[in-house]
Order: structure tokens, then C-alpha cells, then sequence
């Protein structure tokens, strides 16, 4: 088995607790006020890792206290973090996260900084990891031009190139050209094609407008719908897995995060899809980004409670 390369963000996540999630100008009382370890890159690493993958980890933290913490939480977590970047003149990424009591729905606000500073120039470090690894994953977190230029050159070195298309951008569909995988969550899907999504069938047709821009398959996050599956030969809907919700942060990436670490393996899309719908249910049960990551004896616990179903649509 070859290793893992995830290229992104990473972020601190102020993180508290709310009966609800404020509306515009509204002022009220939450609890349990923490700093937890995220951003979708870095996310995206500790899951791959705690799956049982080598995983190297290419992203930018400022030269400030929370850059030392993030780094030494990235080392603790077994991550290789050997290509990360001090971006001088930046603070390192911030995530501001209220999560609902009961619910686990959360809202998010960035401060990018650091993971701005990204570039094209940090790939070449990447060079020498290619022949050794199978997979490289991405996310909408990053610089464009990163993302882009960084999927050509590890498709051209025969990787399997995955995007996890969050957060929410509207942005080229030409950014895709180059990933055989490309997952939003339903939001993220509807900014990206630009088409409204309220049914599943506006799920497909989404979707498909994604396919013709990308090199191989879609693979949309659906929460509490599961997940759905759109390639050139059709389109399949998976269940979900039903949990109890605490925190749906960093749910998406555990998902994508085992996706890519299963086609890797050189799992089947299918199987694939019905492992990333187990390590993302297990993010949900669990409070925080990093700390939520499933491993993968409980991932594959889940998966045995029940059949492998999906339904073609
Ligand atoms: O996907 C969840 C992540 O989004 C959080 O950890 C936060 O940092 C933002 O990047």
C-alpha cells in the first residue's frame, strides 16, 4: 500500500457550545468554550492516519503561537508534517465554530491567513513523495491556482486525485479538470454547479453538470440523506448510518478523508463510498475537528452492524 498526500488548510477552531444557532444580529448565551485542532487539510490528514494510512500533510502556518500548537498537535497526531511551511507576515488559520446543543449543526467562520499563503512554488516539495504514494487529496481551503496546478501534476505521476469541495466556492469548473474524484457537501455542490438543490433529483442534476467538467466521478456528502454517487454509468444513493449527533464538524472530512484512503487501497467506488459513510456517522458522534476522526477498527465495527446496501437511482 502506497501513502497518502493531503495538500490544504489548517486552522484553530474556537469552538462554543449554543441552545441555537444565532440569527443575523441576535446576542445570546453559549458554554463550553474550547480550542480544538482543525481546518479541512489538516482534518483531512488525521483521519487518513488514524485509518492506518502514511500520510504526509503540505500546508502553511503563521509564525505564531497557534502555528507551534497546530504543529506539535500535527506530530502527536503521527502526521508527517516534514513539508509545512512558517508563512512569515501571517497569522495562522482561525475557524470561529458555534455547535448546537442537541442538533451537533454548526456554522463556521474563516480567517484563511496562513493557508493564503500557500503556492504553487510549495508543490515542488511533493516531488519526490509521488512514486511512493497513491493518492493525493485537496479542498476548496486553499489557493486555486495550488489546487489546480497541484492535481495536474499528481495525475500526470499517476496518483489518484481527490477534492473535497468544501467550503463553499464559486469558482471555475475548469478546477476540476484534473480530479478523478470530487466531493461537496449538498451546499457546497449547489454554489459549485449553481444549480438549486432541494430533491435528489437536483442532487443528480448538479452533479452531472460537476461530471463533465472532472476526470471521473462525483461523490456528494448528504448528512442525514447519506450519500450519492454519480459516475458515467449512473447514479446510486447510499443510507446513512443512524447516530447520535454531537458535533457535525469536521463530519465531511472524515468522510472524504476515508474515501481516498479506500480507493488508495484500491477499494471498488462503491465499497469506497459505504466505508466514507461510516468514518463520517463516526465524526458526528464525537465534539470537535480533530478529536472527532474515527480509526479504523471502530469504522469497520460500524460497517459490520449492518448490509452493504445502496439503491440505483
Ligand atoms: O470541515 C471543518 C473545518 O472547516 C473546521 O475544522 C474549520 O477549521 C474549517 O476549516
Amino acid at each position: 500500500m502506497g501513502e497518502q498526500i493531503v495538500v490544504g488548510s489548517i486552522n484553530l477552531d474556537m469552538v462554543v457550545t449554543s441552545p441555537k444557532i444565532p440569527g443575523p444580529g441576535e446576542n445570546i448565551c453559549g458554554h463550553g468554550f474550547r480550542m480544538v485542532p482543525g481546518g479541512k487539510g489538516a482534518n483531512q490528514a488525521v483521519a487518513s492516519t488514524r485509518l492506518g494510512k502514511k500520510t504526509r500533510f503540505l500546508g502553511c502556518v503563521g509564525n505564531d503561537f497557534f502555528g507551534d500548537y497546530l504543529l506539535e498537535n500535527l506530530s502527536k497526531a503521527e502526521v508527517d508534517s516534514s513539508l509545512m511551511r512558517r508563512a512569515e507576515g501571517f497569522s495562522s488559520g482561525v475557524a470561529l465554530i458555534v455547535v448546537e446543543e442537541n442538533t451537533g449543526v454548526n456554522t463556521i467562520v474563516v480567517d484563511n491567513g496562513a493557508n493564503e499563503a500557500l503556492t504553487i512554488k510549495d508543490l515542488e516539495g511533493l516531488e519526490v513523495f509521488y512514486d511512493s504514494s497513491d493518492c493525493i487529496l485537496f479542498q476548496l481551503e486553499s489557493p486555486l491556482d495550488v489546487v489546480a496546478e497541484g492535481s495536474r501534476r499528481a495525475k500526470e505521476r499517476g496518483l489518484i486525485t481527490v477534492l473535497d469541495a468544501g467550503p463553499p466556492r464559486q469558482v471555475e469548473l475548469s478546477v476540476l479538470a484534473n480530479f478523478d474524484v470530487v466531493s461537496p457537501n449538498r451546499n457546497e455542490l449547489e454554489v459549485l454547479s449553481g444549480v438549486r438543490v432541494d430533491s435528489i433529483a437536483h442532487v443528480v442534476q448538479a452533479a452531472k453538470r460537476l461530471l463533465e467538467f472532472s476526470a471521473g466521478s462525483i461523490v456528494v456528502k448528504l448528512g442525514e440523506e447519506g450519500s450519492l454517487l454519480l459516475t458515467g454509468e449512473g447514479a446510486w444513493l447510499f443510507p446513512p448510518y443512524e447516530v447520535k449527533p454531537v458535533d457535525s464538524t469536521a463530519a465531511g472530512d472524515a468522510f472524504t478523508a476515508a474515501l481516498s484512503v479506500a480507493l488508495g487501497e484500491g477499494t471498488n467506488l462503491h465499497d469506497a463510498v459505504w466505508f466514507a459513510n461510516a468514518a463520517g456517522a463516526l465524526a458526528v458522534t464525537v465534539f470537535g475537528a480533530q478529536p472527532s476522526m474515527p480509526k479504523r477498527n471502530d469504522v469497520i465495527a460500524l460497517m459490520t452492524k449492518r448490509q452493504r446496501q445502496w439503491g440505483h437511482l
